[in-house]
């Protein structure tokens, strides 16, 4: 099939996502800043990515590092001034990067000045900023919450005896989007990063911004069924066309929404270029892949099988086949290491499965966002102790276990595998103390394995290191526009081991195999017509067969052949 799909260039970058904190610390304070990610953008531009996501670096009381806003125009001290920022966002355009911010508004910090004034009385001029229930009409009809301790998203607040909704903390006070000043003020504090010079925005929850703010009861059937219900509130699609025809419209920017509980069938409402909307959207098909059904962090008791990992992929890369743009992400700061989850991270497996997964990434249709540390393959650190998280969300959740008497063992085996702190330990720069993040005690702690290579510097020396294997195949993907547009065909589907596909574009063609196996496989492709196999890239030697359309795969191996 011939691609319909409009050259961008947000299409055909690579993201590198950066969570400020666990970059680089210059102050001596243990938190990493801005100054810090200037110091590293050599190494950034090195790795041949084009587009940098930062987590939230605005003014905040870090009740949730960052995702809680107090001032949405002014740089939280931890991490510099506002000067770093130009400086940061100056080193940037020198070097050819574009430069994607974090907006967070479905929320803002109960410390903002909005919040401040909306408690003080019911007619306060900001009131309407957030959405009040007066305690005469009773108790508020149940919402849930992420990280309140008691999972409850209404808080009695005693000076105007009623109570806030807040879909994540206490601390997380939810904007009322129905309110057009809020609408304004949101469009306004855009303009302002726009107008500086940024390139576009990662949109934080945006799918939960449209409540109906009747606060109808619950009906039965959403019973532990609130990620949906939250998702597509009634005039979610108003509000985004209008930010579109307001502000975003204006400028040559991207667009990517965080948007759990989108499904496939939601998906083109999003992303249909005709709409007028969004760019990109993460969905969370996948990161539900090996959780308990409607819970976003807690294991599933069996393991994931491949033949699902596919699914997933197969179908979300249809949906966009002739509209709209698909995200590829495997990690970020919300869920654990990518090697850790989807590869292997045992010494035997380890290099493979990392670039294997670098691989897939960079070989799909759909824009690529790598998260700080995936290219040297940093793994999960699965802390023993609670006391060693600093999550808001483990740190809850686990206060929630303790007061329902839960199994806390049990709760901490799960952390290991789920928590969020897994994907926030410090950059793993070189071999020096706390891995070269920090000369101070870090906010949170250095994964040990720095000692044993999973670390930049030790990796920069070795030609056959994660590293550099991840920045060749980044150059594969920029000089293969095949890998960027061309359309995506599953072989294979049931095979457990084995996940193949080819990618097409006019009359190239190339042959993806990536093992999933810890053992040896072979792989047989006789249905394809090709008479000759030309090998693009590969983490590990290459088996003959001696037959043309029979691969063997060694464990977790990735090679990519051009099919002749
Ligand atoms: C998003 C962010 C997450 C944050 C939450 C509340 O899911 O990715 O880190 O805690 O929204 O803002």
């Amino acid at each position: 099939m011939q691609h319909t799909l409009q050259r961008e260039w947000w299409k055909e970058g690579i993201v590198y996502q950066i969570y400020p904190r666990s970059f680089q610390d210059t102050t001596g304070n243990g938190v990493g800043d801005l100054q810090g990610i200037i110091r590293r953008l050599d190494y950034i531009k090195s790795l041949g990515v084009d587009i940098i996501w930062l987590n939230p670096v605005y003014q905040s009381p870090n009740d949730d590092n960052g995702y809680d806003i107090s001032d949405y125009r002014n740089i939280m001290s931890e991490f510099g001034t506002m000067a770093d920022f130009d400086e940061l966002l100056a080193g940037l355009k020198e070097r050819d990067l574009k430069l994607v911010m974090d907006l967070v508004v479905n929320h803002s910090s109960d410390e903002h000045y909005w919040f401040q004034e909306s408690k003080k009385s019911r007619n306060n001029p900001y009131r309407d900023y957030y959405h009040w229930w007066p305690s005469e009409k009773g108790t508020p009809p149940k919402r849930w919450s992420f990280f309140d301790e008691e999972s409850n998203a209404w808080k009695y607040d005693e000076t105007t005896d009623s109570y806030y909704l807040h879909c994540f903390s206490v601390k997380q006070p939810d904007l009322k989007w129905e309110n057009p000043k809020v609408r304004k003020e949101v469009y306004n504090l855009m303009e302002f990063w726009f107008k500086k010079g940024v390139d576009g925005f990662r949109m934080d929850v945006i799918s939960f911004i449209s409540k109906d703010i009747n606060y109808p009861e619950l009906p039965e059937s959403y019973n532990g069924e609130f990620i949906p219900f939250y998702s597509n509130g009634p005039k979610l699609h108003e509000y985004l066309q209008e930010m579109n025809r307001e502000v975003l419209s204006k400028y040559d920017i991207m667009t990517v929404g965080e948007a759990p509980g989108v499904d496939v069938n939601r998906a083109l409402e999003f992303v249909d270029e005709e709409r007028k909307e969004l760019n990109m959207f993460f969905h969370f098909d996948l990161m539900n892949l090996d959780r308990t059904e409607g819970e976003t962090f807690e294991m599933a008791k069996e393991p994931w099988k491949l033949s699902e990992f596919k699914k997933i992929h197969s179908k979300w890369d249809e949906v966009f086949s002739e509209k709209g743009w698909g995200s590829m992400f495997l990690n970020n700061h919300d869920f654990p290491r990518t090697v850790s989850r989807w590869g292997n991270d045992s010494r035997t497996h380890w290099y493979n499965s990392a670039t294997m997964l670098q691989t897939f990434l960079l070989s799909m249709r759909g824009t690529p966002f790598f998260y700080y540390g995936e290219e040297i393959g940093m793994t999960n650190i699965k802390f023993e102790h609670i006391s060693e998280y600093k999550d808001i969300n483990t740190l809850n959740r686990y206060k929630l276990e303790k007061q329902n008497g839960g199994d806390l063992i049990a709760f901490l085996q799960n952390e290991k595998h789920a928590s969020r702190d897994n994907a926030r330990t410090p950059m793993q720069w070189d071999t020096s103390a706390n891995s070269g993040f920090t000369t101070a005690k870090p906010w949170l702690k250095v994964n040990e394995n720095f000692k044993e290579g999973i670390n930049a510097a030790s990796q920069e020396e070795d030609k056959t290191s994660v590293l550099n294997f991840f920045r060749k195949m980044v150059q594969i993907r920029k000089n293969h526009k095949t890998l960027i547009y061309g359309s995506y065909n599953l072989e294979l589907a049931e095979n457990e081991q084995v996940y193949a596909y080819t990618r097409t574009l006019n009359h190239e063609r190339y042959l993806v195999l990536l093992s999933f196996s810890t053992k040896k496989t072979v792989v047989a492709f006789e249905h394809l017509d090709f008479t000759k196999v030309e090998l693009i890239i590969s983490n590990d030697d290459i088996y003959k067969t001696g037959r043309l359309k029979h691969f063997e795969l060694m464990p977790y191996q990735a090679t990519i052949y051009q099919l002749l």
